[in-house]
Formats: C-alpha cells, structure tokens, sequence
C-alpha cells in the first residue's frame, strides 16, 4: 500500500478573492454548483449530511441535493431512517460538498426542517418508476435478515403496483435546510488556501475571510 503520509499535493486551479463574491450566499453557492457540473464533476449535487442525536453522538452519510431555494438546500429521503429520527431530536445539522476537479470545498451548518408534503408529491411523481417502488421495498436504516429478503420486498410492492400509479409513501419525502453559516473553501498553493464565511445575522448576511 501507498505510505499515506507521501500522498499530498498541492492547489493551483484557482482563487477566491473578495471581489468574486456574491451578497447572497446560495447565488454564490448556486454558481459554483454550476461549474461543478460543466467541468463534469462526478456526482456534483453529492453532499455530506451530518446530524446528531439528542445527546449531541453525530453520524453522516451522502445525500443528494435535489433543489436549492433561496431559503435552503433540498434533499430527499425515508422519514424513518437512522438521519430522520436523528433531525427530529436534533434540527442542527451540516452539509459538506467536495469537489476535487475545481479544488474546492462548501460547508453548511443550519437547522433542517420537512419540506410541505405537496412538494415531496411532486418531486416522488418526477422519479422513475423504479426508484419510487425502491422507496416502498426500502424500511431504510432498520436491520433486515438478508439481501432477498429485500429483493422479494421489491417483487411485492411492484405487483401490488402493477398497472396502477404508484403513491409516495408517507414515510419518504424533503428535507430542507436553512443555514445560517455557508463556507466557501478554495484550496490554494502551500496550504494557504482561501476561505470566506457567510453568517447570517440580523443585519443579513456578514462575510469575513477564516485563516485556512
Ligand atoms: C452518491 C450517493 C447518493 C445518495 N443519495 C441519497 C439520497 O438522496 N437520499 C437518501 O436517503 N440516501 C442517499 N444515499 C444513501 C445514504 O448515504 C445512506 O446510506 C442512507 O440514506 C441511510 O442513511 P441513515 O441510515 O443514516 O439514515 C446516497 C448515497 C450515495 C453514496
């Protein structure tokens, strides 16, 4: 195996200067989602969503964003699984992006609430016909006895739908979350790398620059 502690380099690409920010964070954010996308990043809208329970114990996993709104990022998911039942005993939470292809990072720390159900309807009507019957055969984060045991799930609810429209289940639909800090994080060269905070206060939202 590779020793660890010679993998490194260094980041040239780009700069991130006072003068190509933005007054609104998510314009700023929504822009470099953008880029991501055009220089065909792998899984751009990727993000890493840590929660934590009543007790402050934190876990993340990947999500996807599928929506940002001028109040948040929207993703979707089972309302049952180990993340749902973690942002009902905690609305803080945080999201991570990556990019390595423009050496950049995005965090995000807010507070996340359910989205109204008419638009977890309306994003669940848009997705394959596939990815909807998963949603019902998935009891995400719970311990199953086997992989056919969710395959033969799969099999149920897809004759149980057969020739008929599929509903959302109540159990699956949007998160939002509404941050109230957003990093943007640009590696630079000899790890002086640029990082700008947005803070929203009372006054809107205060931007000032984090030693790397
Ligand atoms: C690239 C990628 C995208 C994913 N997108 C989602 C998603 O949008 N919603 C979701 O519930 N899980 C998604 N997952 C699976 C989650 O990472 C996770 O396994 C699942 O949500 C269960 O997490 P939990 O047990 O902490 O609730 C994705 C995983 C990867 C690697």
């Amino acid at each position: 195996m590779a020793n660890l502690f010679d993998l490194r380099r260094d980041f040239t690409l780009k700069v991130l200067d006072e003068s190509d920010l933005l007054p609104d964070p998510m314009e700023l954010f929504r822009r470099w989602l953008d880029e991501a996308i055009s220089v065909k990043t792998m899984e751009p809208n990727a993000m890493n969503l840590a929660t934590a329970d009543k007790d402050g114990r934190p876990s993340s996993r990947i999500v996807l964003l599928k929506q940002i709104r001028p109040e948040g990022f929207v993703f979707f998911t089972n309302y049952e699984s180990k993340k749902a039942k973690q942002i009902s005993e905690n609305k803080y939470c945080a999201l991570n992006f990556v990019w390595h292809e423009l050496e950049r990072q995005v965090r995000v720390e807010g507070i996340v609430e359910k989205v109204p159900e008419t638009e977890s309807d309306l994003y669940f009507e848009m997705r394959p016909a596939k990815s909807k019957l998963g949603a019902w055969a998935s009891p995400q984060s719970k311990v199953i006895p086997s992989r056919s045991y969710l395959e033969q799930l799969m099999v149920d609810f897809t004759s149980k739908f057969s020739g008929v429209e599929i509903p959302r289940p109540q159990n699956w639909g949007g998160y939002i979350l509404k941050p109230h800090l957003i990093e943007f994080w640009q590696g630079r060269s000899n790890r002086l790398h640029d990082r700008i905070q947005y803070l929203l206060t009372e006054k809107g939202w205060h931007i000032e620059r984090l030693a790397p």
